[in-house]
C-alpha cells in the first residue's frame, strides 16, 4: 500500500499522466485532492491537466527514449495513462524494471492501443460475442473478407485510432474503395491496417463503468456504475446519460463481459467498458483502460465521479460506485479555428436548473474539437438530457478580442 505523503517532499505519491486532456484534468484534480503530486505530460503545452498540476512536460509520448528518460528524472511511482497513443513497449519495459506501476497494467495499454490486439482477447481467448471481424492490409483482402462472411453492412476501421477518425460504415461494394482510403490516411500511423466489423443493428449501447478496486479485506474486487448510455455521431460522442434503463438479463449479460475483460487486462483502475445492446443480446465492442469520455456525466450522477473512482481505485483506496442522482452530459464544441477563445453565454446557460460546466481551457479551439461539456441532473434522465443539452447550447465559444 502506498502512504500518502506531503506531495514535493519525500513522503509525497508521485503520480505521472501520460496525456493531460479534458478526463485526466480531472483526474488529476481527484488526486490533488487526496494530497498527491502529480506530474502532467502531453504533447502540447498548457494542455488541460498541465494547468492543475505540480509539474508539467510536453513530450512527444510515443518516443520510448523521451518517455524512459522522463520517468527516470521523475521517478512517479504511478504511471497513469490517459490515452492510447503512447510508446506503451516502454512503459513494459519500465513495470518490468520496477521503476513504476503502469495503470492499470502496462499489458493493458499493449493490447488497448490497437483494435486487434483486444478483439483478438476478447473474442478468440475469452469467448466473448462481439460483431464479426476480419482484419486487412489491403483493399483486396478488405473486399475478400467482407465477400467470405462479413457482407453488408459493415464498418471499416484503422487498428490504431480513435474517436471516429478514418471510421466509416460500407453499405455496398461502391463504398469499399473509399472506405479503405478514408482508413488509410485517418489512423494514427501510416500503417494502413484495419480492422472490418460486421454492422451491428443495435437497439442502443452503453459504456458499463468497471471498478477493479481493493475491498477491506485487502482483495481486488470488480463493481459497476450505473449504465451509461450515449450517442455517437461519426464516432464521436454528443451526448451520454445515466442510468441507461436495460432488462435484467442484458444488464447481467453486460456485467459478466465486463469482469471478464477487466480481470484480463488486470491490476487496478477505472475501465470504460463499451457495449451494443439489442433486446437481451448484448455484444462486446471495446474498452478503455482508463475514465471514458461518455463516463463525464458522472461529475453530475455518482457520489465519486468516474475520476475520483480510477483515482481511490489506483490508489489501493475503497470506492463507491452509486449513483446518486440521474443525469446527463452534452459536448460543447469548439465551432470556431481561433487560438484563443472567449466563451459566451455562460451565464445563461449556468441558469439552466441543477446544471454544471466544464470548459476545458485548451489553447486552440478547432470547430470540431470538444471545449467543454455541460452536466446537469434532474427526477428522471430525459430531463436530464434537455437541460444537459439546453445548458451546452447557450455556450458560444468565439475567437476573442
Ligand atoms: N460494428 C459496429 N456496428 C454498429 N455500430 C458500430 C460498430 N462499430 C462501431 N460502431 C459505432 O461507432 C462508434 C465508434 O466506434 P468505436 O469502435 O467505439 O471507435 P472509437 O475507438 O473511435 O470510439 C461506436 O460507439 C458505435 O456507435
Ligand atoms: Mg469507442
Amino acid at each position: 500500500m502506498l502512504k500518502i505523503g506531503t506531495p514535493l517532499s519525500p513522503a509525497a505519491v508521485r503520480v505521472m499522466l501520460l496525456g493531460s486532456g479534458e478526463l485526466g484534468k480531472e483526474v488529476i484534480i481527484a488526486l490533488q485532492r487526496l494530497g498527491c503530486e502529480v506530474i502532467a505530460v502531453d504533447r502540447y503545452p498548457n494542455a488541460p491537466g498541465h494547468q492543475v498540476a505540480h509539474r508539467w512536460h510536453a513530450i512527444d509520448m510515443t518516443d520510448a527514449r523521451a518517455v524512459r528518460e522522463l520517468v527516470e528524472r521523475e521517478r512517479p511511482h504511478l504511471i497513469v495513462p490517459e490515452i492510447e497513443a503512447i510508446a506503451t513497449d516502454e512503459l513494459a519495459r519500465i513495470e518490468a524494471d520496477g521503476l513504476a506501476t503502469v495503470v492499470p497494467t502496462a499489458r493493458a495499454t499493449q493490447l488497448t492501443m490497437n483494435r486487434e490486439g483486444i478483439r483478438r482477447l476478447a473474442a478468440e481467448e475469452l469467448g466473448l460475442t462481439t460483431s464479426p471481424y476480419a482484419f486487412a492490409d489491403t483493399r483486396d483482402q478488405l473486399q475478400a473478407a467482407i465477400d467470405a462472411g462479413i457482407g453488408y453492412p459493415c464498418v471499416v476501421k484503422p487498428v490504431m485510432s480513435s474517436s471516429g477518425k478514418g471510421q466509416s460504415v460500407i453499405r455496398c461494394a461502391a463504398d469499399v474503395a473509399p472506405a479503405w482510403e478514408y482508413a488509410a490516411t485517418g489512423g494514427r500511423v501510416k500503417q494502413g491496417r484495419i480492422i472490418v466489423e460486421g454492422f451491428i443493428d443495435f437497439d442502443y449501447e452503453i459504456t458499463l463503468l468497471t471498478v477493479r478496486a481493493r475491498n477491506a479485506a485487502g482483495e481486488v474486487e470488480t463493481c459497476f456504475c450505473e449504465p451509461v448510455g450515449h450517442l455517437q455521431v461519426s464516432g464521436d460522442y454528443v451526448e451520454s446519460w445515466q442510468p441507461h434503463a436495460m432488462s435484467p438479463v442484458a444488464l447481467e449479460r453486460s456485467r459478466a463481459i465486463a469482469a471478464a475483460v477487466t480481470e484480463a487486462l488486470g491490476g487496478l483502475g477505472l475501465f470504460g467498458v463499451e457495449l451494443f445492446v439489442k433486446g437481451d443480446m448484448v455484444w462486446f465492442s471495446e474498452v478503455s483502460p482508463r475514465p471514458h469520455d461518455t463516463g463525464l456525466v458522472t461529475l453530475a450522477t455518482q457520489r465519486l465521479s468516474e475520476f475520483e473512482l480510477h483515482a481511490r481505485a489506483i490508489l489501493g483506496l475503497p470506492v463507491d460506485t452509486s449513483l446518486r442522482r440521474p443525469g446527463a452530459s452534452a459536448v460543447i464544441y469548439g465551432g470556431v479555428d481561433a487560438k484563443s477563445i472567449e466563451f459566451e453565454g455562460v451565464e445563461q446557460a449556468l441558469q439552466v436548473p441543477e446544471s454544471d460546466l466544464r470548459l476545458f481551457g485548451k489553447p486552440e479551439s478547432f470547430v470540431k474539437r470538444r471545449m467543454g461539456v455541460a452536466v446537469a441532473a434532474a427526477d428522471d434522465v430525459a430531463t436530464a438530457r434537455e437541460r444537459a443539452k439546453t445548458c451546452a447550447s447557450r455556450v458560444f465559444p468565439k475567437a476573442a478580442g
